[in-house]
């Protein structure tokens, strides 16, 4: 039985890749820019990391590989039965180096993210009021530019920040790659969605 498979363009592509590969799973050519793919018994949906869950849940994908980051942020109805651990980043809260964050934060903070729910949870978990301002990426540049005064980003080496002047001041989650799969191709498709389960299932390395 065919299963579609939704995966995030950008950096968790090579992980699914050689996830696939080590589960002898054909995986399309990366060489074509067209967005749907049928490789082996598989037909894969390139879209934005974003969309992995939306599609998932909304069964036009069975499955799908997305970052935890993305399903914390989008709170989709979907399961979660695997950390396929890849793709481990953090979530951070940044902030230029002497913003006053070492004691009390500021009051009336203004932070850009791309993870509006996330952060606005953040600071709720701390009773502090902040403005949130949602971006579409390249959120480092904010703070330098006078839109927040700090960011809720993924930081995967911290070179981003590093080199925007910005540096850590909490870790607020450590994220990783997820399995998805869509609730309704869990019952139909089941021994389909097991075999990809049982097959994608990380094994501990032999010594
Ligand atoms: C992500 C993230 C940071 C960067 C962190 O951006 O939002 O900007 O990677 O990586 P680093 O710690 O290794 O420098 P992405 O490349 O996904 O683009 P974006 O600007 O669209 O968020």
């Amino acid at each position: 039985m065919t299963l579609t498979i939704a995966l995030a363009k950008g950096r968790l592509l090579d992980g699914a890749e050689a996830l696939f590969s080590s589960a002898g799973i054909s995986f399309p050519p990366r060489d074509t820019r067209r967005l749907i793919v049928e490789a082996g018994a598989m037909r894969f949906l390139f879209v934005k990391d974003m969309d992995v869950p939306v599609y998932v849940e909304y069964g036009v994908a069975d499955a799908g590989i997305c970052g935890s980051d993305v399903l914390l942020e989008a709170r989709s109805d979907v399961l979660v039965p695997l950390d396929l651990g890849f793709g481990k980043c953090r979530m951070v809260l940044a902030a230029p180096p002497g913003s006053g964050f070492g004691g009390a934060w500021p009051a009336a903070l203004r932070v850009g993210t791309k993870y509006p729910n996330i952060a606005r949870e953040f600071f709720e978990s701390r009773g502090h009021a902040a403005e949130i301002v949602k971006l579409q990426g390249s959120v480092e540049i904010a703070p330098g530019l006078g839109l927040a005064d700090c960011i809720v980003d993924m930081v995967e080496t911290g070179r981003t920040l590093r080199e925007n002047g910005l540096e850590v001041v909490e870790e607020i989650v450590q994220t990783s790659a997820r399995l998805v799969v869509n609730r309704a191709s869990d019952h139909i498709k089941r021994a389909a969605v097991a075999a990809l389960l049982q097959s994608l299932t990380p094994r501990p390395r032999a010594e």
